[in-house]
């Protein structure tokens, strides 16, 4: 077939398709060529704004590196990160929601014991960090893992620093008690732009949007025969919680930051007066059954 024009060129498409060996790749690219037709007719691009689009795309794969995913951020604050999030994690209410991983998770953080305190910054304010890992029954969930990891109290990850990742901090794994509890000392971490010299910066700008993320620390948590919830805790009252950029935030995600007043908080640990604390009851949905 020859001649294609804005009416046919659509159809020609998708009958080159019928060649797919998988359903799923049929179906995808099927979708693809559907929506991205029904863009480009919607927008009507002059041929220099598609250049842009171009020019944009290739700047966004050439920011990425190993520490600096530009195609997450673009995900991240176009929605898309948060809808896909939501489309593969539909449980039961009364499971901890879920929210984005974002760009700085690290595989390799390392294992620490309960109560150790993860930060090595000799600034920043003392916090303490404690949760329980219960199944959907209100069962404690003994020996799970937890991944955690957060910004400091300027709003810099780790890897953002000029040390790269070859000095991981404020990132950790722990294990919980047989009680289903965990507890970690670190910093209280502040709002932060997400990374915005680059394209997504420069596309945030142009939309009149701010970068930034509420204060929050991040969590990853598994065991076996229970899905693994990858979330957030935020920090109440931070003026970033209406307006978070990657659109991660919920209600139930978000709590007080304590103030100990006493030696001694409610776990039972020692720690100075005036530390803060973030408590989170984490509950983890069965693994389906297949
Ligand atoms: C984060 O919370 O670490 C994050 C999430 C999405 C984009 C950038 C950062
Ligand atoms: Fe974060």
């Amino acid at each position: 077939m020859r001649n294609f024009d804005e009416d046919n060129i659509t159809q020609a498409v998708l009958d080159r398709l019928t060649g797919c060996a998988s359903p799923r790749t049929r179906q995808i690219s099927e979708a693809l060529v559907r929506h991205l037709h029904a863009f480009v007719k919607e927008i009507e691009p002059s041929e220099a704004e598609w250049a842009d689009a171009i020019a944009f795309l290739t700047r966004t794969g050439q920011m990425c590196s190993d520490t600096r995913q530009e195609f997450i951020l673009l995900s991240d604050t176009l929605g898309v990160s948060m809808l896909v999030d939501a489309i593969n994690h539909r449980f039961d209410e009364g499971a901890t929601q879920t929210t984005v991983l974002g760009p700085f998770y690290m595989e390799e953080a390392r294992d620490f014991p309960l109560g150790a305190h993860i930060s090595r910054e000799s600034d920043g304010s003392a916090l303490i960090v404690e949760g329980t890992i219960e199944d959907a029954r209100g069962n404690p969930i003994a020996g799970a893992l937890i991944e955690t990891w957060h910004a400091d109290h300027r709003g810099f990850y780790d890897v953002q620093r000029d040390t790269g990742k070859s000095a991981l901090d404020m990132r950790a794994r722990f294990h919980t008690d047989r009680n289903g509890r965990f507890w970690y000392r670190s910093i209280v971490p502040a709002a932060y732009p997400i990374p915005n010299d680059g394209p997504v910066g420069r596309m945030l700008d142009a939309q009149g949007r701010h970068p930034f993320r509420p204060a929050h620390v991040h969590f990853k948590l598994s065991a076996p025969g229970f899905e693994t919830i990858v979330t957030h805790v935020f920090i109440d009252g931070d003026p970033y919680l209406e307006s978070d950029v990657v659109f991660g935030v919920k209600d139930a995600l978000i709590t007080k930051l304590l103030r100990i007043d006493g030696q001694v908080i409610p776990g039972g640990h020692e720690v100075a007066s005036g530390t803060s604390l973030i408590t989170y009851k984490f509950v983890l949905p069965d693994e389906p059954r297949s």
